[in-house]
């Protein structure tokens, strides 16, 4: 255990723990990204969370707990569409919307009368949720609208000075946040596609739909609305490496090999599509750090992974709204971002 600028540097998840249990903010590594937790029942400590990360209170967290047991006092009831999906992918980087307890403070859940629940599969996270023995409230652990947080570097770069502890794993995660599936509707609806695949979703309900944008219609998932995962250069999407305009302050990442790579101020060429997205963020970040100006993204075919992946580099690009660039393709663009 080393403090770190205030805060706490520590791979004991019991000492982690005992300071969230204190009522102060902890970040947490899980098998997606890393966390910044609260006990879920601290309103104070919760409210703590929007202030760190700069996040808009509209925008609602999701709950982590250890046992299925937990979700009694954060649900009102389990609808049976989200029973089959607990059952084969809890714990997992699955995250179900479903009715809200009534103990649960409003500002837990952006004041939404859903909640958000997971349960990780990640060890260390799972041994620091029981020691917590209280649900976790963690959204990410960047600034609101930053690259997503997926090494304990990128969470001290962003958060040092405003969590009391860290809790630090030198392991190697998804690199891309958890499927977010809504459970309080007549079939689950996807609201942010993530680690799991629609494809393997299907599988357990077959009724799941994507989200379909409706103009006018309040948003379900308020976290969608913002312009995010961006680093501080400019995000342009490819589809062939051959189409990026190589420099020093040029940079590089998809699945296949670039052009001229040594003309480029950084590269990255990605194994597969999960290669990808365990890099994406710290690639984004690496960019910022060596004063990049353009990042060029290649796309990817949008199924598994690859789906999550495309729905951040077009959010990343700020494509989300105009439909300007030839690169993406309009079906997807429809189909995936939010009007
Ligand atoms: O992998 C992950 O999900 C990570 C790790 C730490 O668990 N967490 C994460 O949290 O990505 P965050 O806050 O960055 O994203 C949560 C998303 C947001 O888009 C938010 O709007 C949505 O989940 N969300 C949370 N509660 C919701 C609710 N009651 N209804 C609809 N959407 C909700
Ligand atoms: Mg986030």
């Amino acid at each position: 255990m080393h403090p770190v600028h205030g805060s706490v540097l520590t791979r004991d998840p019991d000492r982690a723990a005992s300071l969230l249990r204190a009522g102060n903010l902890v970040a947490f590594p899980t098998e997606t990204v890393y966390g910044l937790g609260a006990d879920a029942y601290n309103a104070n400590a919760v409210a703590a969370i929007y202030e760190a990360k700069s996040r808009p209170r509209d925008n609602p967290l999701i709950v982590h707990v250890a046992t299925t047991r937990q979700l009694r006092r954060l649900a009102s009831s389990i609808p049976p569409l989200a029973r089959g999906l607990i059952e084969a992918f809890f714990p997992g980087p699955l995250t179900l919307i479903l009715p809200r307890h009534p103990e649960l403070p409003a500002v837990t859940t952006g004041g939404l009368d859903t909640v958000a629940v997971r349960m990780p599969a990640h060890s260390m996270a799972r041994a620091f949720l029981a020691a917590c023995d209280t649900p976790v409230a963690a959204p990410s652990a960047n600034v609101s609208g930053r690259p997503t947080a997926t090494t304990w570097q990128a969470v001290l770069d962003d958060l040092r000075g405003s969590i009391a502890c860290l809790l630090r794993d030198d392991g190697q995660a998804a690199g891309m946040e958890s499927t977010v599936v809504d459970c309080t509707r007549s079939r689950p609806v996807l609201l942010r596609p993530g680690v799991v695949g629609l494809e393997t979703l299907r599988q357990v309900a077959p009724s799941i739909v994507a989200r379909q944008p409706v103009s006018g219609e309040p948003a379900r998932s308020p976290g969608m609305l913002y312009r995010h995962y961006a680093p501080h250069c400019q995000v342009r999407l490819v589809r062939k490496p051959g189409e990026a305009v190589p420099g020093a302050a040029a940079a590089f990442i998809g699945l296949e090999a670039v052009p001229k790579p040594t003309a480029f101020g950084a590269v990255r060429i990605c194994a597969d599509a999960e290669d990808y997205a365990r890099a994406l963020f710290r690639f984004f970040r690496r960019c910022d750090r060596l004063g990049i100006s353009d990042i060029y993204c290649q796309t990817t075919d949008p199924t598994g992974i690859g789906r999550a992946l495309m729905d951040r580099l077009i959010r990343a690009s700020g494509h989300v709204r105009s439909a300007t660039s030839a690169a993406v393709p309009q079906s997807q663009l429809a189909q995936q971002a939010e009007s």
